[in-house]
């Protein structure tokens, strides 16, 4: 009996020590400046080497890859463009391979050799699909694409790198370092020209959600918390691939930034962007549409906006929501996006004027 007791004691004690040594351990590891000074040679992982981390589990989980592959617009651009512009005997990287099915697109269409390189474990799964389906040509390596070499550059590189902020999964960064390196002068990136937007948009006034210092909810005014704005990027954004949110753009939606893989900087596209918009369609802006498209040639287009009829379903487009302002036709709304690294949505920060009809 009297045994039983201590063991059962000592037990709890173990149990208890061991839950506030994990509490304790969490708490400094949430700290990266305490932990270094508890331990000097600790390293903290980057805000891109914790992406890193981040976007290889992330795809290493079948129902992502599921979500790309049923997406029948995204599918069907990729066949089209892959089966148009990859000529027989031409050598391919496949950066971010997944599954390994556009390499085995390029194969089809008679790459002679295609390196298929992915960071995530989804690697393994694509080495048994491609043995499946008979295609040979294919070198599978299992590595983050700035530490992939080959002795001699390909002609072509393929991918699919685009997040639904477009820059958030380091296309621009990962593409280019490949590029520079890796492939032939003239050689091809596929697909290369992108056409980024930040449309503002009126919501449904049934979906719309105001700041909560918006809110007066039957004289019940909430203005006052205007000065405890949260501080969280996040609580700056919405996302979603319900259509139903957006109900129209105010002005003519135009590309707030166009360019081509093949000749950007390799730093990606400058980090302060203006433009105005001319207010065709009345109503309370609500906030920016986040979305983009690619073109392969004038009538092959992928694109993610989200009043298109055609858009590929699987991208959620993003709302940068801003407090309401009434705009009215012939309004000028002039905006201004500046960022720190494109690659981090958390760093972009976005602000706008408006400027009646009549006014210069
Ligand atoms: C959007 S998925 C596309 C998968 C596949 N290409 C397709 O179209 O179905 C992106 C893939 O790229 C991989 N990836 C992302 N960045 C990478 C990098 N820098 N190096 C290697 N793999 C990367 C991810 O693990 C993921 O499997």
């Amino acid at each position: 009996m009297i045994t039983h007791f201590f063991q059962r004691f000592s037990v709890g004690c173990f149990s208890v020590r061991r839950r506030t040594l994990q509490r304790l351990g969490a708490w400094i590891n949430a700290s990266p400046r305490l932990s270094r000074w508890i331990d000097p040679g600790e390293q903290v992982a980057t805000p891109d080497e914790q992406y890193r981390r981040f976007n290889g589990s992330y795809f290493g989980n079948f129902h992502e890859q599921e979500k790309m592959l049923a997406d029948k617009q995204r599918m069907a651009f990729y066949l089209a463009a892959i089966a148009r512009k990859i000529k027989p005997g031409v050598r391919v990287i496949d950066l971010g391979t997944g599954t390994g099915i556009l390499a085995a697109f390029a194969s089809r269409a008679g790459a002679a050799k295609i390196y298929a390189i992915d960071h995530s474990t989804i690697l393994k799964h694509a080495k048994r699909l491609a043995a499946h389906n008979r295609i040979e040509n294919v070198a599978f390596v299992a590595t983050h694409s700035t530490a992939f070499q080959l002795e001699e550059k390909v002609d072509v590189i393929l991918h699919e790198q685009m997040g639904d902020f477009l820059f958030d999964e380091s296309m621009v960064v990962n593409v280019c370092d490949l590029r520079d390196r890796l492939l032939k002068p003239g050689g091809m990136i596929l697909p290369s020209r992108f056409e980024f937007f930040c449309e503002p948009v009126k919501l449904h006034d049934g979906r719309h959600i105001p700041m909560i210092w918006e809110l007066n909810i039957d004289g019940f005014d909430y203005s006052v918390l205007e000065r405890s704005r949260p501080q969280q990027p996040e609580y700056y954004r919405m996302g979603g691939n319900d259509l139903g949110v957006v109900e129209h753009f105010l002005g003519e939606p135009k590309p707030a930034l166009e360019f081509d893989l093949h000749t950007i900087a390799a730093d990606g596209p400058a980090t302060e962007i203006t433009f105005s918009r001319r207010v065709e369609r009345a109503g309370r802006m609500d906030g920016y549409a986040v979305f983009f498209r690619t073109k392969v040639d004038d009538d092959l287009v992928l694109g993610t906006g989200p009043l298109d009829a055609d858009r590929a379903p699987h991208w959620a487009f993003r709302i940068l929501r801003t407090e309401r302002e009434a705009c009215a036709e012939g309004d000028f709304i002039d905006v201004k996006i500046k960022v720190e690294r494109w690659s981090d949505p958390d760093t972009w920060r976005w602000s706008q004027t408006k400027r009646s009809g009549g006014a210069r």
